[in-house]
């Protein structure tokens, strides 16, 4: 759902609730913070009227020092609560989108737009940075500064505020909407060349093996250097729209101050200010500008944070494709039993009209071809997604109605490829039990007979995996997949390939280690070869609808 600029923002803004008196006292901060500053100059201005009329300066240059060390003191105060609170909210926002992940969890996470979603967990929640510490707090210190200072111009005469009034709405609001849609747009264009970029240089890195064996390295680096050149020509445009804002602003001030120095020169003239106000009116005008200006360096940001704010919004408002199930009842498993089952990936049907019993305490092996819904058909016995049309019953239930902390904790899964976290091995098998005794963990290992192999790594157990744990081939890697499934104890085993990946001696010891731990557990062993299906006690073949 698209949702306007304004939408975005009030609901962005909802968060910083439990945050206002903080906010507040940033604004009040910054305020004051500004306020101070402006006065330096003016003050400046009536020490020159002192010295022409011979009165001393004391006072005056006491004041001056005083607003110099308030600006400082209260600029640093003003962004350290702007930065806590948007620290506080950045956390409080990521803890949402986590929360949401595991919610929406499988049928997202194996989206098709995977990497797009890397990005939104990383980079756009960085991006609400922007606004929570640079956006909101600076617009009411803008409105808040300029209405003083159109008031203070007012009391010395009503031309002096419109033309203040004029000059501010023209530099905070005027110039950045006009630049404003010629640098969204730049700014779009620059960062989708850029996160392309990115990902063809990341990708030359990995297969930087593959473009020294076909010779392809010095096209890849055209490419790239073709590729840059894009981005630096969109990075110009992005520089050239805020040299024009720059330049814009600049002459605005001056413009407006000359012309505050015009007018109250003919106010005086007519004998309608005081003369002082000839040296004071122009000088709070150009020291004012300093929010405005703040604000109009907002707009090229501003464009981004929506973008950012806007998938986030949409991903905290998506619906979850499977409720977890709290209220119902706690699976005691036996058998289960898919009946007459239909599902499809949206329009893409993968298993049609499926049924088939899996009893308990047998290794039940799947064969069939890849992509004929063999992993998919593990997805719906651990109700990753619901079935469309008929049921899947465990022990006698609808898998619907069993608590889905419950399903998750009697059912084990080792697939394909196990991922290892970059954390210690022992941390690395905790994951499937957080509180296990380290007596459990060797067991489980022993199990996987992955234990020795750990004893002979320099730290044990406690030996990192290094990064992309590269340094663990991949029998190892599957044997401490098999090892978290056994450390989890679920009284159904779901495997899905878990030796494909690997040569027959490795598949041997992994397939003998489920086969002599297969006591108490209901298996289901899923591989597209028939050699891997030796101990299986019934075989279902499985054929592409
Ligand atoms: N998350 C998904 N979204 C859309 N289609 C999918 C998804 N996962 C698998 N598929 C498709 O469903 C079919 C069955 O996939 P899968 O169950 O993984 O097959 P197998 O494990 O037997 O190789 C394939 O055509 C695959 O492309
Ligand atoms: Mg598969």
């Amino acid at each position: 759902m698209h949702k306007s600029n304004r939408q975005i923002l009030s609901k962005l803004i909802v968060f910083v609730k439990p945050m206002l008196p903080v906010m507040v006292i940033a604004i009040a901060m910054g305020t004051i913070g500004f306020l101070a500053a402006i006065l330096i100059p003016v003050l400046g201005a009536q020490g020159v009227v002192h010295i022409m009329e011979g009165r001393t300066l004391r006072t005056i240059v006491i004041a001056m020092a005083a607003c110099a060390v308030l600006r400082g003191v209260l600029r640093y105060a003003e962004q350290a609560c702007n930065h806590y609170i948007a620290f506080r909210l950045l956390a409080h926002i990521r803890d949402l989108v986590f929360g949401k992940l595991r919610a929406l969890s499988c049928a997202k996470l194996e989206g098709r737009d995977k990497g797009n979603f890397i990005s939104l967990i990383t980079s756009d929640v960085e991006l609400l940075e922007v606004f929570y510490a640079h956006t909101i707090s600076p617009v009411c210190i803008a409105l808040l500064v300029s209405a003083i200072c159109v008031a203070w111009q007012a009391s010395m005469h009503g031309v002096l505020a419109f033309i203040a009034l004029a000059g501010y709405a023209t530099v905070g609001i005027g110039i950045p909407f006009w630049l404003s849609k010629t640098s969204a747009k730049a700014g779009k264009a620059f960062r989708e060349q850029a996160g392309a970029q990115n990902a063809m240089v990341l990708e030359s890195v990995r297969g930087m093996k593959e473009l020294l064996w076909f010779q392809a390295a010095n096209r890849r680096k055209e490419q790239i250097l073709q590729s840059t050149k894009e981005l630096a020509s969109k990075e110009k445009k992005i520089k050239q729209g805020m040299a024009k804002g720059v330049s814009a602003t600049n002459v605005c001030v001056i413009a407006f101050t000359v012309l505050t120095l015009l007018a109250s020169m003919a106010l005086a003239r007519q004998g309608m200010v005081v003369s002082d106000v000839v040296l004071m009116a122009p000088m709070l005008m150009i020291s004012s500008f300093g929010p405005v200006i703040a604000l109009s360096n907002l707009g090229t940001g501003l464009a981004q944070t929506l973008g950012a704010g806007e998938r986030l919004l949409d991903l905290l408002e998506e619906e979850a494709a499977m409720e977890e199930v709290e209220d119902g009842a706690d699976a005691a498993f036996g058998s289960i039993a898919v009946e007459n089952v239909d599902f499809a990936y949206g329009k893409e049907r993968v298993l049609q009209n499926f049924s088939t019993q899996i009893p308990k305490n047998r290794i039940l092996g799947i064969q069939g071809k890849s992509g004929c819904g063999k992993s998919t058909l593990l997805k719906l016995l651990m109700r990753m997604w619901d079935v469309d049309e008929g049921r899947i019953l465990i022990d006698e239930k609808s898998i619907q109605g069993i608590n889905t902390r419950s399903l998750r904790r009697h059912e084990s899964y080792v697939a394909q490829e196990t991922v290892l976290f970059h954390d210690s091995i022992a941390r690395n098998l905790r994951i499937a039990k957080a509180d296990a005794s380290d007596e459990e963990l060797v067991a489980a290992c022993k199990k996987a007979s992955i234990h020795d192999f750990i004893m002979s790594l320099p730290q044990g157990y406690d030996t990192p995996v290094a990064e992309l744990g590269s340094s663990v081939s991949g029998g190892e890697r599957q044997r401490l997949g098999l090892a978290r499934a056994f450390l989890h104890d679920g009284d159904v085993l779901l495997l899905d390939e878990p030796t494909s990946n690997l040569d027959s001696l490795n598949e041997g010891a992994i397939l003998k280690a489920v086969d002599e731990n297969k006591a108490g557990k209901t298996i289901v062993l899923v591989s597209h070869r028939t050699s891997s299906l030796q101990f299986a006690d019934t075989i279902l073949k499985m054929e592409k609808t």
